[in-house]
């Protein structure tokens, strides 16, 4: 999998966090640095994997084991990156996605306790060097974020998982955070939707102004 030759900017964290609500922040900000966005979220992103997203956040008549949700997660993974995002950054066009690998190592991983070397494994296969060039982790406490995904409605599988499932997400997007400071900025996903949208639109242009 060939290095980027554009943005590739993934919007993280926690259900309720934001992410959903502020990708247009995103989009207007790689629009005023000059460049065509392509907007796209995992699971899905594809039509195959748009279907895989439909398996994943469905409740089937028995248990997900998690190494069926971690496969099912990377085998969307590979054709979004073959099918979608691989061509779009060959073609100089910034991609903006809402939850990408992260997401994997936060749920599957801290979630549901499938061993971080499995993941990376899977992360080496489908994607090989191919990182984002930003991770904008919306970090925010979990109770907060409960709240508001109740508010919104608890739509899917993944939605209706506990607090403590969340607390351990969370604390592995923030070691993530910590371990690589170059690729991730933290946003305080608590503050009012105007303040989260000033924090992304600074880091998005500081970001966007190295590709110039
Ligand atoms: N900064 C904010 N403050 C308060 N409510 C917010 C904020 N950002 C988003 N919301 C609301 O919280 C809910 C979850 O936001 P959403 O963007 O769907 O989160 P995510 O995509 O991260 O799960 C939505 O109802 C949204 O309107
Ligand atoms: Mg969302």
């Amino acid at each position: 999998m060939s290095v980027p030759k554009a943005p590739f900017i993934v919007l993280e964290g926690i259900e309720g966090a934001g992410k959903s609500t502020q990708i247009a922040t995103v989009e207007q900000a790689c629009a005023d640095a000059g460049f065509d966005s392509v907007v796209t979220r995992e699971p899905g992103g594809t039509p195959l994997a748009e279907s895989i997203r439909d398996l994943l956040l469905s409740s089937p008549a028995e248990p997900v084991p998690p190494h069926t949700e971690l496969l099912l997660m990377f085998a969307a993974r590979a054709a979004h990156l073959h099918n979608r995002i691989v061509p779009a950054l060959e073609a100089g066009q910034a991609v903006i996605c809402d939850r990408f690998t992260d997401a994997s190592f936060a749920y599957q991983g801290a979630g549901r306790g499938v061993p971080e070397p499995d993941i990376a494994g899977l992360e080496q296969l489908v994607q090989g060097a191919l990182r984002p060039s930003l991770v904008l982790l919306f970090d925010l406490p979990v109770e907060t974020a409960l709240e508001r995904v109740a508010a919104r409605g608890n739509e899917n599988r993944f939605d209706k998982e506990s607090g403590e499932f969340f607390e351990r997400a969370r604390r592995v997007y923030l070691r993530r955070a910590e371990q690589a400071p170059q690729r991730y900025v933290l946003i305080d996903a608590a503050a009012p939707v105007g303040a989260v949208s000033a924090q992304i639109a600074h880091a998005a242009k500081a970001h966007l102004a190295a590709w110039a």
